[in-house]
């Protein structure tokens, strides 16, 4: 029996489906070989030989999925918040992002961003870097010596963009985009790379040839943006006249879904042509509320998303978003939906805690294969959180606790993190 087959005890939660929440108070976690083998209320005899590793009065919950969050942007979080998107990647992201190109800036930058999404309830994120192959791959570094699980894409851009921050021709983006997958091949134990065509705006009609034949060359998952912000949307449009909607101008290049494995942030604005097309490619949506709060984009219909039966999960959008916390997304997808339900449509309810910790957990966690839960079979993915500082006179559930960490959760309560039954910390 190796070191990740052991016995967690603590105060368990996890979602078995998107309306119902488990939360078991005293009860016992098994991983065997980092393979989560249940939850039980008496450690079942089978398993009795295992080390039991107490966290007695301590939740434990499965690690947070990020469907979306920029690790180049981590710098500039919580500044810049005076723009709506086309003119914020103008005037903040892109003059960032040009930085790394220069490895030691990428160093000390990414260090700050390895160690905050380590130290984080995340355990699985799809992480953009920049365009720049070098920085990526000490990005990718990092992510793995911190020992997450990721897919990290270089960003591929090659119109529309500053000439500080641009891909010399489409050409060779296919070529160092091709270099850098094989340069990834078996380096790392749970990072992978993922294509990244940043928007349709930035990538010509021959570059999102090029990164097709790349994708079925290597069988890679594709992550991009789709109907953020009312200007990018008029601007496709124009850029696009063959497209019947946005999503559709990633489809007609066979980079959305069906058999390839995307993931789209946003779908703020999202006709029901494009959401029926998202649901027929089984293209996952990342929600990501407080970007489109913070660059003033709108509130995405995730009521909707559910209703329709879409894959949807959380993504933080560092820095469109100011926090690389899931707790935070999960609060602010609440806050939002009910702001969209008061103010936009009264038959949209808004999402329950149950619904908000799904998309966070098992609803994202797709994404990464057996992620997200602890019924048998899901990776041993589990976060420890001591919530005693959180002070209360009443006896509160467990179930209430976790509720109360949505919105009251900080860093320094999440005491230890798993990860395929590996401990990170
Ligand atoms: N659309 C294209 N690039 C970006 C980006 O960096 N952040 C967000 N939120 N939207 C984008
Ligand atoms: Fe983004």
């Amino acid at each position: 029996m190796n070191n990740n087959s052991f016995i967690i005890k603590g105060d368990i939660c996890y979602s078995k489906d998107i309306n119902t929440l488990i939360a078991s108070a005293d009860h016992y976690l098994v991983s065997i070989e980092g393979e989560s083998k249940g939850v039980y209320k008496e450690i079942p005899k089978e398993y009795s030989h295992l080390r039991v590793i107490d966290y007695c009065g301590k939740l434990v919950i499965p690690g947070l999925a990020d469907l979306h969050i920029h690790a180049p942007q981590y710098s500039f979080r919580g500044l810049g918040m005076d723009k709506e998107l086309l003119d914020w990647l103008e005037k903040y992201t892109f003059p960032e992002e040009s930085k790394y190109n220069d490895l030691d800036y990428a160093r000390k930058a990414y260090e700050i961003f390895a160690d905050a999404l380590k130290k984080s309830a995340t355990t699985s994120a799809c992480i953009f870097s920049t365009l720049h192959v070098p920085a990526t791959e000490l990005l990718m570094d990092m992510i793995d010596e911190a020992g997450l699980r990721a897919y990290v894409g270089k960003v591929n851009m090659d119109r529309n963009s500053p000439e500080y921050l641009i891909e010399e021709s489409p050409e060779k983006a296919a070529k160092t985009t091709a270099e850098w997958i094989l340069s990834c091949k078996n380096r790392y134990k749970r990072v992978y790379p993922i294509l990244t065509p940043r928007f349709i705006p930035t990538c010509s009609d021959e570059l999102m040839g090029y990164i097709k034949e790349i994708q079925k060359s290597y069988d890679l998952p594709v992550q991009s943006h789709l109907s953020e912000a009312y200007g990018e949307i008029q601007w496709v449009k124009e850029l696009c006249p063959k497209a019947r909607f946005y999503g559709d101008a990633y489809d007609q290049f066979g980079l959305f879904g069906r058999g390839v494995k995307t993931v789209m942030a946003h779908c703020v604005s999202s006709s029901h042509e494009e959401l029926m097309r998202i649901k027929e490619n089984g293209v996952y949506i990342a929600h990501c509320p407080q970007s489109n709060i913070n660059l003033a984009s709108g509130i995405a219909p995730v009521r909707t998303f559910i209703q329709e039966g879409l894959k949807v999960g959380l993504g933080s959008d560092v820095a469109g978003g100011s926090t690389e916390s899931i707790f935070t997304a999960m609060a602010d997808a609440i806050h939002a939906s009910k702001l969209r339900w008061v103010l936009i449509d009264k038959n949209q309810e808004p999402l329950t805690t149950e619904e908000a910790f799904y998309m966070a957990t098992k609803g994202g966690g797709e994404f990464f294969g057996m992620v997200g839960s602890f019924e048998p079979g899901y990776e041993l993915d589990a976060v420890v959180i001591d919530d005693s500082s959180i002070r209360h006179p009443q006896p509160l559930s467990a179930k209430e606790r976790l509720e109360r960490l949505i919105y009251l959760s900080d860093r320094s309560t999440i005491e230890h993190k798993f990860i395929s039954g590996e401990q990170i910390f």
